[in-house]
């Protein structure tokens, strides 16, 4: 079967880790391309994974994504048709989900609806789930709307917390569900559009 081609964007703010495991993932698709690294943190590690790997990057910045065109055309020019965030710490403006509509989609390192919202990233999600002493947590993909952290879900996966699990230990956990299913699940949404 013929697929249609996707020309991917993905938004990111930190390290990048995920980014680097999805550019390596797609990196001989015939289908999807990884296009543009877009982030707000001047100096952030996926910039230096951007460079490496060839990919255009685009460094973004408040009052022109809040207020302004919101990168709008930078994004067209390259002919971004979906965006991923992998870590991407800011809002997703109206703007932006209005001219890609169903086309955003985030993974949050716990399961929702549980620990997220304004303030829920990274090491502060695993802080919450121990000090909640939850017996499980784990990955969420969805979609992405006008609120934090709230679009249809995708997929969830689980991994247990252990009693002497720690913010690091419980990190290192998600990162690797992370890593097996958020290429997979981004291509399988892709190739059904
Ligand atoms: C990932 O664990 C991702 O789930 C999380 O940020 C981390 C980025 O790591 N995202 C959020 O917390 C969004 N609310 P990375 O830069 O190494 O890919």
């Amino acid at each position: 079967m013929k697929h249609k081609k996707h020309r991917i964007a993905i938004f990111a703010s930190g390290n990048g880790s995920n980014t680097k495991n999805i550019i390596e993932y797609f990196a001989l698709s015939n289908n999807i391309f990884v296009v543009l690294i877009v982030c707000n943190k001047p100096g952030a590690g996926v910039l230096q994974i951007a460079e490496e790997n060839h990919i255009n990057s685009l460094l973004v910045e408040k009052e022109e994504f809040f207020r302004g065109t919101s990168y709008k055309n930078d994004l067209k020019e390259v002919r971004v048709d979906f965006i991923i965030l992998a870590g991407f710490l800011w809002k997703i403006p109206l703007n932006l989900i209005k001219e890609y509509p169903g086309k955003i989609i985030n993974i949050h390192p716990a399961l929702l609806p549980k620990f997220g919202g304004k303030g829920m990233y990274g090491s502060h999600v695993h802080e919450a789930v121990i000090a909640a002493a939850e017996k499980e947590s784990g990955i969420t993909i969805h979609y992405v709307d006008e609120l934090y952290d709230h679009g249809r879900h995708i997929f969830q996966a689980v991994c247990p917390v252990l009693p002497d699990d720690t913010p690091e230990s419980l990190a290192k956990k998600i990162h690797l569900l992370e890593y097996e299913y958020y290429p997979k699940v981004i291509e399988d949404v892709l190739l059904n559009i």
